[in-house]
């Protein structure tokens, strides 16, 4: 509904997103689908972004992109992310997403899988940040929806640290939000995040930040808020072993809370719905295979839990994984 609305309206709906710390699903190839964003919205995520769409397939009209934008009515708020190295068809890529109805276009300057970087996408565009600015302004002024930027503190090596003055950049061409994931893109997802480089950002800007990288728990979320005093917290990987970890975050931040750990009825009961959901989506070979990554942590801590893991994994058919579940849980009960 965001793009029916009047400018000023969207303006406002913008910022009322960031006015109480939203907790949000990061986006991630192969997770972060429609499924998962609804499963996570049930466990207190308060903002999904969608898996990255690659800007010529979205163009094309190619399969793979169109079920990428399809975003259900009840899949809000939800952003749509884009990635390419080619500003105009990034901003072309903008307007089509746009046509989505996403709640606002974010784009990928932080893939550092080399196939995608070396090509100047993702955090290809660190390594030129004169580009990435231009680029942001052209897609920001091609799209009336507000267009946020995802990004790493720089590419690398540590003695080049290009955010803080990239976020000043990036506000003054109308980038509304930066997500920064305070890894350089040659880390990849090894060493540990430096959140200070999100504190250092934020300081210089007035749009809110997000920050983002080893946030696993609702006490690293809170240490995370508290050094870097951003306006929002991003999970990825966490999120697909334990995504109650956003309403974790979530009682934390509202009042402090420690919450339980889910039950063994809550957890399994998880393995079912996202079973189910994923096998009406995906049918049911990749439906299910699509879940076992997932699996293995839902369960995690329960009596039992590496034999029933083992199962689950040998199991090609919903059917089989249902029954697996189904009689676990008798054990469980016993
Ligand atoms: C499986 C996987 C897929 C990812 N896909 C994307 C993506 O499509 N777009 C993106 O901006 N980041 C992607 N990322 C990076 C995450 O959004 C996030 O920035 C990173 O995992 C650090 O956060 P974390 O420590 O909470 O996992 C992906 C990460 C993982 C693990």
């Amino acid at each position: 509904m965001a793009a029916m609305l009047p400018a000023l309206e969207r303006a406002r709906s913008f910022d009322a997103l960031f006015s109480g710390t939203p907790v949000i699903l990061a986006p991630m190839e192969d997770v972060s689908d429609q499924v998962y964003r609804a499963l996570c919205r049930t466990v207190g995520a308060d903002l999904c972004v969608t898996e990255f769409v690659n800007v010529e397939g979205l163009l094309r009209g190619c399969r793979k992109a169109r079920q990428k934008l399809s975003l259900s009515p009840d899949d809000r708020p939800t952003a749509i992310q884009i990635y390419g190295s080619d500003p105009a068809r990034l901003a072309e890529a903008a307007l089509v997403a746009e046509g989505a109805e996403p709640t606002f276009i974010d784009i990928n300057c932080g893939c550092w899988v080399p196939k995608i970087a070396r090509r100047g996408a993702g955090a290809g565009w660190l390594r030129d940040p004169d580009a990435m600015v231009a680029m942001a302004k052209m897609v920001v002024e091609r799209v009336s929806l507000p267009v946020t930027v995802k990004t790493r503190i720089g590419y690398g090596p540590e003695s080049h640290m290009p955010i803080v003055d990239l976020a000043r950049r990036l506000e003054d061409v109308g980038v509304r939000a930066l997500t920064i994931h305070c890894r350089t893109a040659n880390m990849g997802h090894s060493g540990a995040a430096d959140w200070a480089w999100a504190a250092r950002a934020r300081a210089v800007v007035s749009i809110p930040v997000i920050v983002n990288g080893d946030v696993t728990s609702a006490s690293e979320a809170e240490r995370a808020l508290a050094e870097t005093g951003c306006a929002g917290v991003m999970v990825g990987r966490r999120a697909i072993d334990h995504p109650w970890v956003f309403r974790e975050i979530r009682a934390r931040i509202d009042s402090g809370l420690t919450l339980a750990e889910p039950s063994s009825e809550e957890r399994i009961e998880l393995c079912r719905a996202l079973l189910v959901a994923r096998v009406a989506q995906r049918g049911e070979a990749r439906g299910v295979t699509s879940t076992r990554r997932h699996l293995g942590g839902f369960v995690s801590g329960l009596m039992g839990a590496a034999a029933l893991r083992r199962e689950l994994f040998d199991c090609p058919t919903l059917e089989g994984c249902l029954a697996i579940l189904d009689r676990f849980e008798m054990r469980l009960a016993a």
